[in-house]
């Protein structure tokens, strides 16, 4: 496994790939790699030929006040663990290599980032757009693989590469958990051990807006209502937004449908962590 750090010598590696016929499945990451970044790299494995991971915390996506500092990095860790998933390629670029002096351009995607998350971190979503697609021009991936947990992500990033016309497969992973059930982020190594135990009532509150959807409750506000109820009942928790959305243009419904999503984000003392559900 070779680690790239270079723009020009990531690009070579990916037309000298192509060139050789290879498929070439990319994971994009920003480090501190747990076993749900693993099972994305597993999946990219099974589906590419050639794995390119990349490991890089893009300062564009994080808002003033934000965690871009204090967000965990090990790359050496990083380097042993994507070795184990058979990763051919880490591309690890300084933040000088993306956006060296001079830059000015970014990518934005209209309605689809400005429910949920986009309310409360206004310019993410340009910052993650812009650098997934710096990456996808600088490593030409056939396939890239995304985790589910960051569903307006997801489907923030199908929308840029089809209406800006992207050759690329994406596919979503489902979200990895931890036993209790909590969504694996790099975040949790934030939480204290209260905060942890609190953080629980994610899915306990997905859980139970299920199993009512399930019973044939077709109300939004009635499932919202109980999900804020059982999050409001921990102490440490204090709820950004619990939505109840279409799937694909992340607009509220008032009745649920058959092709919602549940999505919430919650704060517990400065962690801010997200998780969602759909329901089919
Ligand atoms: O999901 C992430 O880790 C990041 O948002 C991504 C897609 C790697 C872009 O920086």
């Amino acid at each position: 496994m070779d680690v790239i750090t270079s723009v020009t010598e990531m690009q070579l590696w990916s037309r000298e790939a192509r060139k050789a016929g290879r498929v070439i499945a990319c994971v994009p990451t920003m480090g501190f790699l747990h076993d749900g970044h693993l099972a994305l790299m597993r999946e990219g494995k099974r589906r590419g030929d050639v794995l390119v991971v990349t490991i890089f915390v893009n300062p564009t996506q994080f808002g003033i006040g934000e965690d871009f500092d204090q967000y965990p990095r090990d790359l050496e860790g990083d380097k042993k663990l994507t070795l184990q998933v058979g990763t051919d390629i880490i591309f690890a670029p300084p933040v000088a290599e993306m956006y060296p002096h001079g830059y000015q351009t970014f990518v934005t995607v209209d309605k689809v980032t400005q429910a949920l998350c986009g309310l409360s971190r206004p310019t993410h979503f340009q910052g993650v757009t812009t650098v997934v697609a710096k990456l996808f021009n600088i490593i030409q991936p056939h396939v890239a693989v995304f985790g589910e947990k960051d569903y307006q992500q997801l489907v923030v990033i199908r929308r840029m590469v089809k209406d800006l016309n992207f050759n690329i497969e994406i596919i979503g992973y489902p979200i990895v958990r931890e036993k209790d059930g909590l969504a694996m982020s790099s975040r949790n190594k934030y939480l204290n051990e209260e905060e942890r135990k609190a953080a629980l009532c994610l899915w306990d509150s997905l859980n139970r807006a299920e199993r009512l959807y399930h019973k044939g409750e077709r109300s939004a506000p009635r499932l919202i209502q109980e999900m804020d109820n059982r999050i409001n009942a921990e102490k440490l928790a204090e709820v950004d937004y619990i939505r109840i959305c279409n799937a694909e243009t992340l607009v509220d419904s008032e009745t649920i449908d058959g092709n919602a999503v549940i999505a919430l984000a919650v704060r517990f003392g400065k962690t801010r962590l997200i998780d969602n559900r759909s329901l089919k």
